[in-house]
């Protein structure tokens, strides 16, 4: 059924995509940070109570993981009051919300794929403001699917993964980390998958990530040998010798207990996602 769907950080790297699915079979109003900032209590009443969504899908996020630890200030502002600002609108025009949560909420410690009934830890600013944006939700507004994703890629995308097709044509080497292990998702996967998880109407928490796991440095590789970019040197580096503001998690792969009880099947390794995303890149003329 056609629903009015409001969704929140339109113009970030999933926004784009969650916009272009849901406008198949729905009446999409799409936010940008101009035209609806989630700090902003009041505007956000104002816009939810005038639009009157049936469904708010929030994708906005302070998502610089560095920018996080040096601002965290922002990063709670947008990450965690943001989220609950929403929820208690969506409560009170009874819309259901979508808050995309991530794989940093766990510390990386376990070498097994965490689940739902693993105790979120976060080890960084940014991890700390998602978990606690998504506890925010989860107390306020029982109608909310949490969606944790990870190493989002995408047409557009500002991100290390979403920018490598271009860095790999532009250089002739380029670093990359060997010892963090996750499972890279094309952001157009994620956003059919949500509309997929609405479907079936269970309100929780769910894992969303294409299958299979990698280095940053094996990603890499990978692009590099779909591109036919092999004679670029891809230079493997360790985490802790970047001396970035933010310690990452080294392991997160995530498995997801509510999809499988709801016989979703597990979408498709990350590898045969990203062929479609190399071929989207090169339909924009953006490897020229
Ligand atoms: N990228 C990843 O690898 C990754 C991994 C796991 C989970 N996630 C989660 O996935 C979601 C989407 O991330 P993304 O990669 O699409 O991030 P993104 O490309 O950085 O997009 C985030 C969007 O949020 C907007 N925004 C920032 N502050 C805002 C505010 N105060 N009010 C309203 N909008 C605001 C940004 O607008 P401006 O650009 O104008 O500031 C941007 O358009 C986030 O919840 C993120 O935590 C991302």
């Amino acid at each position: 059924m056609m629903a009015r769907v409001l969704v929140v950080g339109a113009a970030g790297l999933l926004g784009r995509y969650v916009v272009r699915a849901f406008a198949r079979e729905h009446e999409v109003w799409a936010m940008r940070r101009t035209d609806l900032d989630v700090r902003d209590r009041e505007q956000v009443e104002r816009v939810l109570r005038t639009v009157r969504p049936q469904l708010v899908i929030n994708c906005a996020a302070i998502s610089d993981v560095d920018l996080c630890e040096r601002d965290p200030g922002l990063a709670f502002q947008v990450n965690a009051e943001g989220p609950r600002h929403l929820a208690e609108v969506c409560r009170e025009i009874e819309a259901a919300l979508v808050h995309i949560s991530t794989d940093y909420v766990f510390d990386g410690r376990k070498r097994k794929p965490y689940t739902i009934a693993d105790p979120p830890c976060p080890i960084n600013r940014y991890g700390a403001s998602k978990w606690a944006g998504e506890e925010a939700v989860r107390r306020t507004w029982e109608r909310h699917y949490i969606i944790r994703a990870a190493r989002l890629f995408g047409f557009g995308g500002r991100n290390f993964a979403s920018s490598l097709p271009l860095l790999l044509r532009t250089r002739t080497s380029l670093p990359a980390i060997v010892d963090e292990v996750g499972s890279p998702t094309y952001a157009a996967d994620l956003a059919t998958r949500i509309a997929e998880i609405l479907a079936r109407g269970q309100p929780g928490t769910y894992h969303v990530t294409n299958s299979g796991a990698c280095s940053w440095y094996e990603f890499a590789c990978e692009v590099a040998r779909q591109l036919g970019c092999e004679g670029v040197r891809i230079e493997p580096v360790r985490s802790a010798d970047l001396n970035r503001p933010a310690e990452r998690p080294l392991y997160t792969v995530l498995r997801c207990l509510l999809s499988e009880q709801l016989g979703l099947t597990p979408l498709r390794l990350w590898s045969l996602a990203l062929r479609d995303f190399l071929e989207e890149v090169r339909s924009h003329g953006a490897l020229r």
